[in-house]
């Protein structure tokens, strides 16, 4: 089935709205990938993976830049019911030093901001020679975020989206497209 922006799909029961399809995405990561492997021609990459959320992104993302780099990742967990204190918590980190090295964090979405910020501070710690964002989403309501972002894929409507990585409660993450779910 081609998932083209705009279709509506049906997934668990629900209504989700297809706002950027497998062909879409490929062909802006095409792009990005290409802006990438320039910038880092002769560098020493590093590409840091938050998981969950970026894997699918960043598993495309890398065979699309075409220098040798080197792939690591780092997991953290976000208590979303717990807004007003923003615990951000790592739960696992990167296996390799990174110092000296250009890294680049591939994120699933910057929405307020909280995680990105968290995670930079963290990796600054590391000493890297540069340290550049990668997202695949850039929410309306991180504005405030918008300077700690170097590459963005797409800007995302201020809704709830989920599928290629993203989830609502664990799952839909293995959806081909990036979609929202209707309001009822
Ligand atoms: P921030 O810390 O507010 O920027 O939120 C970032 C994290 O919240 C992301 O890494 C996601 O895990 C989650 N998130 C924010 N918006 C969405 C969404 O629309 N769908 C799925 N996850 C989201
Ligand atoms: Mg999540």
């Amino acid at each position: 089935m081609a998932y083209k922006p705009g279709a509506m799909v049906k997934v668990d029961g629900r209504s989700v709205e297809v706002l950027f399809g497998p062909a879409e995405i490929n062909a802006r990561l095409q792009v990005l990938g290409r802006e990438i492997e320039t910038q880092y021609r002769g560098r020493d990459l590093v590409v840091v993976g938050v998981l969950k959320g970026a894997f699918i992104f960043m598993s495309d993302l890398v065979r699309h830049i075409g220098i040798p780099l080197a792939c690591d990742f780092l997991r953290v967990a976000s208590y979303d019911h717990d807004q007003s204190t923003g615990i951000v918590r790592m739960e696992f980190d990167m296996t390799q030093p990174v110092e000296g090295k250009d890294v680049l964090l591939v994120e699933d979405i910057v929405d307020s901001g909280r995680t990105l910020r968290h995670l930079l501070a963290h990796l600054k710690t590391k000493q890297p020679r540069s340290l550049k964002v990668a997202t695949l989403l850039f929410k309306e309501t991180g504005a405030k975020s918008r300077g700690l972002v170097d590459y963005t894929a797409f800007e995302c409507p201020q809704r709830f989206v989920v599928g290629y990585g993203l989830d609502s409660e664990g799952l839909y993450r293995s959806l081909p497209f990036i979609g929202a779910f209707q309001e009822v």
